[in-house]
């Protein structure tokens, strides 16, 4: 299977899945890392494992639909065949929704349903939750609902706010990989 990193950050989930294929442990190709902010440290972290990187600048083109399309034209020239979120700032609009459907997923810093969307972790510490964790899900439309593939979750415990993050970057790191190759040998 040939998947493309979606990633706007950091780009920590593209570097665990990175590692996951250098290490055997998930049978996949990385053809392509794509951001849209150029000088995010994903593209370092991109060089730094000799896999292509290909920065776009939104606003270079007139709608979403526009640079969908020629995101899908370079994705198709690679053959790649799954579409992987790890902190892409951006919601996918229909045209890689119909060119992938069922093909894109997320990972996604709560217990979706609760707290969607931006500085999840902020929304869960600030709720006083009892929980917090991690969900990876496929893509739709909306923001961050589309159907779970996987889930895990903690107590939070009066942890502090560091404390929880740090506890969900490590679930993070290890359960993006794993699902991702029962996915690709399902
Ligand atoms: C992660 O917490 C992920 O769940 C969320 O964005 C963050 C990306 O972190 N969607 P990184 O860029 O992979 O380090």
């Amino acid at each position: 299977i040939k998947i493309a990193v979606f990633a706007s950050g950091n780009g920590s989930n593209f570097q665990a899945i990175a590692d996951a294929v250098k290490a055997g442990s998930l049978n996949t190709e990385i053809a392509l890392v794509v951001t849209d902010r150029p000088n995010a440290y994903v593209v370092e972290r991109a060089k730094q494992a000799n896999i292509p990187s290909f920065a776009f600048m939104p606003s270079d083109y007139d709608s979403k639909q526009l640079y969908e399309e020629m995101l899908k034209e370079k994705l198709a020239s690679l053959q790649v065949e799954w579409i992987v979120l790890a902190g892409f700032m951006r919601l996918i609009g229909p045209v890689l929704l119909g060119a992938y459907e069922n093909r894109i997923v997320n990972i996604h810093p709560s217990v979706l349903p609760a707290f969607p969307g931006k500085d999840a972790i902020g929304q869960t510490m600030a709720a006083g939750a009892e929980a917090a964790g991690v969900t990876v899900h496929y893509v739709d439309a909306g923001m961050d609902t589309g159907s779970i593939i996987a889930q895990e979750s903690f107590k939070v415990n009066g942890r502090s706010r560091e404390a929880v993050e740090k506890e969900i970057h490590a679930i993070e790191h290890r359960l993006y990989p794993a699902t991702l190759q029962r996915l690709f040998t399902q």
